[in-house]
């Protein structure tokens, strides 16, 4: 049976009165966990704190199975709950010990240093296709907006992820879109039951489909590479795992890069001086990234993780099987961790006190090659091919994306310059 907690959980609400990083620093001054409201009435815990976030990631007594959830094991999970899907998935990010090292094994293969090096040419030329569709919207005012403006997000930042992971995974074109409506439906979180439900019915029904066109005919993609690993020996990927490790990629390879490209962007042109910097060649591109992943995390809050037994985190009981939310965002912005000046973006930062925000621990980011790569390479030919670039809406109005799990903005409009 789960305690209660004595203080009156937090609201993670995006759209609620604080913006994020207020509320952030409320969480991280409320102590080790502090307790939030989850959807359904169900109450969870946040871990906000750097240094208690990294001891937590990598407890031995913090599982990431959801059959640790205590909730779930009770019967107290509604039907649809918008986050029963993430916490349930068959893949590496709810498995843990030998379970989680056989199926990220399998997947990491795929996003070694030199299979992604082997990409650069292809992230390459799609951000160059890309820049042409925006500037061709731009023009054109396809999004409404007025002439010479375009949603970077719409055109530039969520079709540069997911055209690299669909290929990597050797999904047709036809259904990208589709399948990042579907993913973003899977971890928004004020989403109604009916709705996720659905959304990941069908993302799973597409994704059976997909996985039986590539048993039949296997070609040089991942997909087909999971496959063949299953065939091998018939114990090591079940059907379900394989569908829910193909979804897993889709949905936290996309989102979250689409998320650290807006928000750099977001920071350079809120930071004139440091993207002269950039721009002038006195401080590499990949600071810029490394900066924004500190100072505006992608991933807000990540479900879950299950204390095994009542555990104490930074001076807070978290109860046993309470579902713990790992708050990557607020870890960013820690003054313990990142100085007084934790609130300030700044490239030239020294980035010895590295960020938190890929993970920690046995499920550090597999996929944090890749993002790296691609935000370099979008933020380096942006900036060069439209240097005076900026936000043709001030950032109090852009409207932030409905979910806590995500840190980003439903439209990135801007002005392109020739
Ligand atoms: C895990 C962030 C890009 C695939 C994680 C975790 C974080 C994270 C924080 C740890 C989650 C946890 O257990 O608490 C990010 C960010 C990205 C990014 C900020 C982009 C800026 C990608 C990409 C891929 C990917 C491009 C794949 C194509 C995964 C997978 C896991 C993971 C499969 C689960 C690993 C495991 O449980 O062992 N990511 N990620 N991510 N990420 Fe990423």
């Amino acid at each position: 049976m789960t305690a209660q907690p004595e203080t009156e959980p937090f609201r993670l609400d995006p759209d609620g009165a604080d913006d994020r990083h207020t509320l952030n620093a409320r969480l991280r001054a409320h102590g080790g966990a502090a307790p939030v409201a989850l959807p359904g009435g169900l109450t969870g815990y946040a871990v906000t704190r750097h240094a208690d976030l990294k001891d937590f990631l990598a407890h031995p007594d913090v599982a990431k199975d959801a059959c640790h959830f205590a909730a779930l094991a009770e019967g107290r999970i509604p039907e649809g709950w918008p986050l029963l899907t993430f916490a349930t998935v068959p893949g590496m990010t709810t498995a843990d010990g030998a379970d989680h090292r056989r199926l990220r094994g399998l997947a990491t293969k795929a996003f070694t240093p030199r299979r992604v090096e082997e990409l650069r040419p292809r992230v390459a030329e799609l951000t160059t296709s890309l820049l042409d569709g925006l500037a061709e919207a731009a023009a054109t005012d396809a999004d409404g907006y007025g002439t010479g403006v375009a949603d970077l997000r719409r055109h530039f930042a969520l079709p540069l992820p997911m055209g690299v992971l669909c290929g990597l995974m050797g999904i047709d074109a036809e259904h990208t879109d589709r399948l990042h409506t579907l993913s973003n439906r899977i971890v928004n979180t004020n989403t109604t039951p009916e709705s996720a439900v659905a959304a990941n019915r069908e993302m799973v029904a597409i994704l059976a489909q997909l996985a039986a066109i590539r048993a039949a005919a296997p070609g040089d993609d991942l997909i087909s590479a999971l496959i063949t690993a299953r065939e091998e020996d018939g114990s090591r990927l079940s059907e379900q795992e394989l569908i829910g490790t193909m979804l897993l990629l889709i949905v936290a390879g996309h989102e979250t890069t689409l998320n650290l490209i807006t928000n750099a962007v977001r920071a350079l042109c809120a930071h004139r001086d440091q993207l002269a910097l950039l721009q002038a060649g006195k401080v590499g591109w990949e600071a810029a990234v490394e900066e924004t992943m500190r100072w505006d995390a992608p991933v807000s809050f990540f479900p879950f993780r299950y204390p095994t037994r009542d555990l104490e985190v930074g001076g807070t009981l978290i109860p046993k099987g309470a579902p713990v939310l790992a708050g990557y965002t607020a870890a960013g912005r820690d003054e313990t961790a990142h100085g007084p000046d934790a609130h300030v973006f700044d490239v030239t930062r020294d980035q010895s006190a590295r960020h938190l925000s890929f993970g920690h621990g046995a499920h550090y980011c597999i996929g944090a090659p890749l993002a790296r790569l691609e935000a370099t390479t979008a933020l380096r030919a942006l900036f060069t091919r439209h240097p005076d670039l900026d936000l043709a809406i001030p950032e109090p109005e852009l409207p932030a994306h409905p979910s806590f799990v995500g840190n980003s903005r439903q439209v990135l409009p801007v002005r392109l310059t020739p």
